[in-house]
């Protein structure tokens, strides 16, 4: 079978099942706060943003000055990471905790976000790591679930392409960019773009959900 075909094979299946994941006393303990705020933060009206994999919340930190009017958090396993985490504005939030768990106690939860970012997501690049790439893991459908608008960002053109393919393949509408070497949000991206390294956001969308 041609990569592509087995890509959509293997998404068909994920999204026909339930993904059923063990929530560890650990996780539930680290996650359930978070969900408390985001449920009050859903019932006063604010706008809900989630950087998934945000490595140290640089950019969580970006993304609440930005917009004071927003709530946003930020998921990270790495508390090596998190720990050189900037001083954060009172509309962010930082959560150390795996995502799979994240979106499941969320989806539980009945919580949406508006705006879901995946920057520079590990690209896991061997054939045989398809299933740990977000668009081809088991817990696509509950992402796709609670989130209005996802955005991606990588340096990986063929990560953005596979994600639109599956994205589209669910009945996303996606758009896919270059992005320039003045949109920036962290330091990481401001040293791609003095390097010169490519970087592609993709920004996609639901109609039902928009
Ligand atoms: C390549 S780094 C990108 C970090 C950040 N978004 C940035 O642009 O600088 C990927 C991040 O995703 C986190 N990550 C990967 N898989 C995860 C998971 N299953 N749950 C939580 N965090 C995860 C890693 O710890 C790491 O910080």
């Amino acid at each position: 079978m041609m990569e592509r075909q087995r890509l959509r094979a293997l998404v068909e299946r994920h999204c026909r099942s339930e993904y059923r994941l063990p929530i560890s006393a650990a996780m539930e303990v680290a996650i359930r706060p978070a969900v408390e705020i985001l449920r009050a933060a859903q019932t006063e009206g604010k706008k809900l943003v989630l950087d998934a994999g945000c490595g140290t919340g640089a950019s969580t930190a970006v993304l609440a000055e930005r917009d004071s009017t927003a709530f946003v958090v930020g998921v990270d396993r790495s508390a090596v990471r998190l720990r050189r985490a900037p001083t954060l504005p009172p509309n962010a939030l930082l959560v150390r905790a795996r995502l799979e768990e994240f979106w499941l106690l969320v989806h539980r939860a009945g919580i949406v976000f508006d705006r879901t970012l995946l920057l520079y997501p590990n690209p896991y690049p061997k054939q045989w790591q398809v299933g740990r790439r977000w668009y081809g893991h088991p817990i696509l459908p509950t992402i796709l679930a609670t989130s209005r608008t996802l955005e991606l960002r990588t340096t990986e053109q063929w990560y953005a392409e596979d994600f639109c393919y599956v994205l589209e393949f669910c009945q996303w509408q996606c758009v896919c960019v270059q992005l320039s070497a003045s949109d920036t949000m962290t330091p990481f991206e401001r040293k791609y773009a003095a390097r010169q390294i490519p970087r592609w956001q993709v920004i996609a969308t639901h109609e039902a959900r928009s």
